[in-house]
């Protein structure tokens, strides 16, 4: 083990401690090697020196200049992706097992092991820009239910520490995305997997989920946060939402916070009925609809920070075009600043060019 000034940090070093912020913020787990985005979220932390092992890791995630590989390919190529491809299957083949057995109202299902196991994947992982990039490439699933669980409880996890909450509170938030779409096993599979449009009576059945979902986890000692994010991660500020069209004030924190990462993790996850859509496009659905409809404040935070994952990498325009991400505009989140060669293209300044797609 050595330390190691800030500015002789390179691609590959491991962590030989946690690396933690002066006000106590966990910034780089132990044991992770870091990349030049965790170089970067060290430096803007204030901090001089880490230690780290004498052995340095020789891959990683970033790309090397003029690789010919795409960015999805050389995350599913790294050996960070098959760890947590592993963690990512057993988790959910955890969770379905235990959801099922609560529905059978078998006893083996215990919320606070299965928290633990979520907490523990997460934690175990790099920085957050890492787990949502391995998370974007894990699309082998397209179930409703236990991969997105998983999902949105790592989104909220990674969305709670965004908005500095407690570590209390993060695993709290944690949590709510775990169960709270439980009530969706008490929905008849062929309208939950149905691929076309469903029909208002079978959207009435849908809308059901959130109540069955509080009514399940009321079973258990469980905190009364994690049962109203259930009960109202449907509910919209604006009052459009289900199952009672609650308003802003009406809406726990914990329940805008779940709306707001799955909504994320639905759009940008492969469905029975489409493919998963780009994260731009999801980005330019919150900016279009988002603002009344959710806590402006917690959307703004998330959708910088998720757009802030994106710099440096390389997408493909409507145009056909292809470049990277040199720029992200705050007041235009989705219309970014893409190099292309030796041009810019600024996004803003043209109305029917977008992002289509990252590579
Ligand atoms: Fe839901
Ligand atoms: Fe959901």
């Amino acid at each position: 083990m050595k330390k190691v000034l800030l500015s002789d940090l390179k691609n590959g070093m491991i962590t030989a401690e946690d690396v933690i912020s002066l006000d106590g913020q966990l910034v780089v787990p132990k044991g992770i090697a870091l990349t030049e985005n965790l170089i970067a979220r060290i430096f803007s932390f204030d901090i001089f020196s880490i230690r780290v092992e004498d052995e340095i890791l020789t891959t990683n995630l970033d790309i090397p200049a003029g690789s010919e590989m795409s960015y999805a390919q050389k995350v599913k190529s790294s050996p960070e992706f098959a760890v947590f491809q592993k963690d990512f299957k057993e988790n959910v083949d955890r969770l379905e097992f235990a959801f099922n057995s609560l529905i059978e109202k078998n006893t083996e299902f215990d919320p606070t092991v299965i928290l633990e196991e979520t907490l523990k994947m997460i934690n175990h992982r790099s920085s957050p820009t890492g787990i949502m990039d391995l998370m974007l490439n894990m699309q082998e699933y397209d179930d409703c239910t236990y991969a997105h669980s998983l999902n949105v409880a790592m989104i909220c996890n990674i969305f709670a520490g965004w908005l500095h909450f407690s570590l209390k509170d993060r695993v709290l938030a944690t949590a709510c995305g775990l169960f709270h779409d439980i009530g969706k096993l008490k929905i008849p599979h062929e309208i939950i997997s149905k691929p076309g449009k469903l029909t208002p009576a079978e959207f009435r059945i849908i809308k059901t989920h959130p109540l069955h979902s509080y009514k399940l986890i009321s079973q258990f000692q469980l905190s009364d946060e994690i049962k109203n994010a259930a009960l109202m991660h449907h509910e919209r500020c604006d009052g459009s939402g289900y199952p009672y069209g609650f308003t802003f004030d009406k809406i726990t924190r914990f329940a805008k916070l779940v709306a707001i990462a799955d909504v994320y993790e639905a759009m940008t996850s492969n469905r029975s009925y489409r493919e998963a859509l780009c994260p731009f496009y999801v980005i330019t659905h919150f900016e279009n609809d988002g603002l009344l409809k959710y806590d402006p404040g917690f959307l703004l935070t998330f959708l910088e920070n998720v757009v802030n994952t994106f710099l440096n990498q390389k997408v493909r325009l409507s145009n056909g075009i292809e470049g990277s991400i040199i720029y992200i505009n705050p007041i235009a989140l989705s219309k970014p600043t893409v190099q292309v060669g030796e041009k810019f293209i600024d996004l803003k300044l043209l109305d029917n060019v977008e992002i289509t797609s990252i590579i």
